[in-house]
């Protein structure tokens, strides 16, 4: 029987996703429907486009721009949120939470919501064979991609982490949130300074800013290095990556993150367990 998904989304023509999750399916030997769906960017079109979805009998959502932080706030009062959606403050995978249904709760009470992003970025630097544990690690940003990543930064061991910020006050104050909300981070101490003040050696460094959809170049230092250097954004040329390679460093785009928060996604969804690795070189093969 076939099982159905969707990425909702606005706009969401360019969305990889169908192709992602059908090259999973495939691999373990499952027959799936995977839709790109358009929504109107209001809260009432995006509740009834997942009431409707989930009420169609379907298994799993992804949400992507700009429906993330309304999928928290939807899950938020229906059926619940994991922990890493909680410390996101987003939802980017909607499921049935399947204790609320055999509860007797109808399906609309039992949307659950989690969020796999960072945990998608953890998964290609492994892949990548960038080692984590005891890592020097500095993250530039503070919005919505950085918040995914830093509980589960640490929950794989890093050492040092450094937050900075082209605007220092929202890195401190995403540092006092975020510590609030986790015990795991409110154990770890999280350094902050501006992105022009970082310097030092880091073993790595992510750029979870959105300036490469500017043109901009960040304000890097000539007294900042790094062993690897990883950009959350993929598809066109990143400054930022070529900054670092120029200096001898390893980098790579985020596509494989993509790849990553979609496995785990699905993975929440079957239960079955992707090779992510195998389904990254077909896809590379698929787009040769
Ligand atoms: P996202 O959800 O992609 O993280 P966001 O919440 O709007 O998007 O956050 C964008 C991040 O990119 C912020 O850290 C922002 O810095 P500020 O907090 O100072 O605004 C950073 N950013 C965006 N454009 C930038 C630029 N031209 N130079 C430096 N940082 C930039």
């Amino acid at each position: 029987m076939t099982q159905h998904f969707i990425v909702i989304g606005n706009p969401i023509a360019h969305s990889k996703s169908p192709q992602i999750h059908q090259v999973f399916a495939a691999q373990i030997g499952i027959d799936i429907g995977y839709q790109r769906q358009y929504c109107p960017d209001d809260t009432a079109s995006f509740t009834a486009v997942v009431e409707a979805f989930f009420h169609g009998g379907g298994i799993g959502a992804n949400v992507t721009v700009p429906f993330k932080q309304m999928a928290y706030d939807c899950s938020l009062t229906r059926g619940g949120l994991s922990e890493h959606a909680k410390v996101a403050g987003a939802v980017n995978t909607l499921l049935l939470n399947k204790d609320l249904l055999e509860a007797g709760l109808p399906i609309a009470e039992a949307l659950y919501g989690d969020n796999t992003d960072g945990q998608g970025l953890i998964n290609h630097i492994t892949r990548l064979g960038w080692p984590l544990n005891g890592a020097r690690v500095a993250i530039i940003g503070a919005g919505g991609a950085a918040r995914g990543v830093i509980l589960p930064l640490i929950q794989a061991g890093i050492g040092q982490l450094t937050l900075a910020n082209r605007t220092m006050s929202k890195a401190t104050d995403l540092v006092s949130e975020l510590s609030n909300a986790s015990p795991t981070i409110n154990q770890h101490p999280i350094n902050t300074c501006t992105t022009a003040d970082l310097t030092g050696h880091f073993d790595l460094i992510v750029n979870a800013t959105s300036i490469g959809l500017s043109g901009d170049t960040l304000p890097l230092a000539d007294e900042l290095a790094c062993h690897s250097a990883y950009d959350m954004m993929y598809g066109r040329a990143l400054p930022f990556l070529q900054h670092f390679a120029a200096r001898g460093a390893q980098t790579s785009d985020g596509y494989g993150m993509l790849i990553g928060q979609a496995a785990l996604s699905f993975e929440r969804w079957t239960g079955q367990v992707i090779d992510v690795a195998q389904a990254a070189a077909t896809l590379k093969n698929q787009s040769a």
